[in-house]
């Protein structure tokens, strides 16, 4: 990465959120209100120095996200709902960019926020606001491009909404289990309900959720992910709604048990000592007492102790911890021990910087079927994920390259591929293509010749996964 890169890569999300609050408190009081000049303050206190270091700072919209200078805003469940909130008032105002060409003086930034709350009164409140800044030499506006909000749009924004309120609680549950507290698993139950209305209609948008991996994280984005995709086989085997909510909260709370593991070991990034190891191979154990001992114990939170024990222990009974006259692992814990290693080998994590591409992580869970893995549900699995799972990158045969984004289970080897590199070798972006799409002679548009590895043309998936798109 460019290090001149670095101060909007890693602050943008937070110029975005400030802003967002600013404006949200300029909405609920007069802008000479304390909590208003403290907001705008603390806007201009991010704004100034990177204003400086990059001369100017360009806010873009471009459909569902925001990019500072170029940079797409990650996304965090923790900045989620001021993104989305600050998101819908450019839309409001038609509002496509925003601008900070140099320094801008408090009363400058304070005049933006006030004319950008009460432009809505205006009959085109776009007009209003541009007339407004033209006043203000340090701000620009433009604006927004491409306003379309289809289905495929609403429902995206919906899955994104869900995927990070699952997300939002895992912290507040995992915070309230380090903290010592009774865990409030209702909140997880209701999540885990959300999660499976809407599998039943999005499967194939939550299931990209999982594999954009953007984060910074990856406890809580794991939990999530485990739970997505175990949900996903569960429906597979054809699991009623009680024993799809049990499986949901089971995956969620499959590590729960690293809360006890000291942050010295959990976060550590080089390799173990033998003595760390044996600190990190308790966590299955300590997950069992802090299920146990949760506000209420139930069913569900049974058999998620149960999962918590038996998820590293392996289909030949291998793993950990040992077990002694070992019969065999429950249902529950054979599906999450795939949907977790496959989510772990795929995810950049504190020791494992370079995660695998998710072909060559669902080649190795094919390759322990029937010694680590329950054979049968690695079958559904790997239906589940087509031999091209989301996230892989792939060359076709017109020469064009691209990031898989959803499966096609009818058609697994035709998935629907965001273009990251056209046949003329120039890089593009916002474009799906269908691979099931045919001429009028019945003849395949586009073929896969074969996966790439995207680390070679340096070539960040998870950033093309992330954004929004159209298909072609
Ligand atoms: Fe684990
Ligand atoms: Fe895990």
């Amino acid at each position: 990465m460019n290090r001149q890169d670095r101060p909007v890569l890693y602050e943008a999300k937070d110029i975005i959120n400030r802003l967002a609050i600013a404006v949200k408190t300029a909405q609920t009081y007069n802008m000479d209100n304390q909590a208003v000049v403290r907001a705008v303050e603390a806007l201009l206190q991010l704004q100034a120095p990177l204003c400086q270091a990059e001369e100017r700072i360009g806010i873009e919209l471009l459909g569902e996200c925001f990019y500072v200078n170029a940079a797409r805003v990650r996304h965090t469940a923790q900045y989620y709902k001021n993104i989305d909130f600050l998101a819908g008032e450019f839309r409001r105002r038609e509002l496509g960019s925003l601008v900070f060409c140099g320094g801008v003086s408090f009363s400058e930034m304070s005049g933006f926020v006030h004319a950008f709350v009460s432009c809505m009164s205006a009959e085109i409140p776009y007009q209003r606001l541009s007339e407004e800044t033209e006043q203000m030499g340090g701000i620009e506006i433009g604006p927004l491009k491409q306003v379309r909000q289809d289905a495929h749009a609403d429902a995206r924004s919906m899955v994104r909404r869900s995927y990070f309120n699952a997300v939002s609680s895992m912290r507040s549950l995992v915070t309230r289990a380090r903290d010592g507290s009774h865990m409030h698993v209702r909140k997880t139950k209701a999540v885990v309900h959300s999660l499976i209305d809407l599998m039943m209609k999005e499967e194939k948008m939550l299931i990209h959720m999982t594999a954009i991996k953007d984060y910074d994280e990856y406890t809580y984005y794991h939990s999530v992910n485990v739970g997505i995709l175990s949900l996903a086989i569960g429906m597979r085997l054809g699991m009623g709604r009680k024993q799809l909510s049990e499986l949901g909260v089971s995956a969620m709370l499959h590590d729960i048990g690293k809360v006890r593991i000291p942050d010295s070991v959990l976060n550590k990034t080089g390799p173990f000592t033998d003595a760390e190891w044996e600190v990190m191979k308790s966590h299955p154990v300590e997950g069992v007492d802090t299920i146990l001992g949760s506000e209420k114990l139930d069913p569900a939170m049974l058999r998620s102790a149960i999962v918590s024990f038996e998820h590293h222990i392996y289909y030949d009974g291998s793993g950990y911890p040992p077990v002694k006259d070992w019969l065999k692992t429950d249902l529950f814990s054979n599906i999450i021990s795939i949907a977790d290693h496959f989510d772990a080998m795929t995810s950049a994590r504190v020791y494992t910087r370079v995660p695998k591409p998710p072909e060559l992580a669902l080649r190795i869970l094919f390759e322990g079927s029937g010694i680590d893995f329950d054979p049968a549900l690695i079958k559904i699995f790997v239906r589940l994920t087509g031999c091209f799972p989301v996230g892989c990158m792939v060359l076709l045969d017109t020469r064009e390259m691209g990031v898989v984004f959803y499966i096609n289970e009818a058609l697994p080897e035709r998935p629907i591929v965001g273009i990251v590199i056209d046949s003329d070798g120039e890089r593009v972006r916002n474009r799906l293509v269908d691979l099931s799409e045919t001429d009028e002679t019945g003849a395949y548009l586009r073929t896969i010749k074969r996966t790439i590895d995207p680390f070679r043309y340096g070539i960040n998936v998870a950033e093309y996964l992330g954004e929004a798109d159209e298909v072609a």
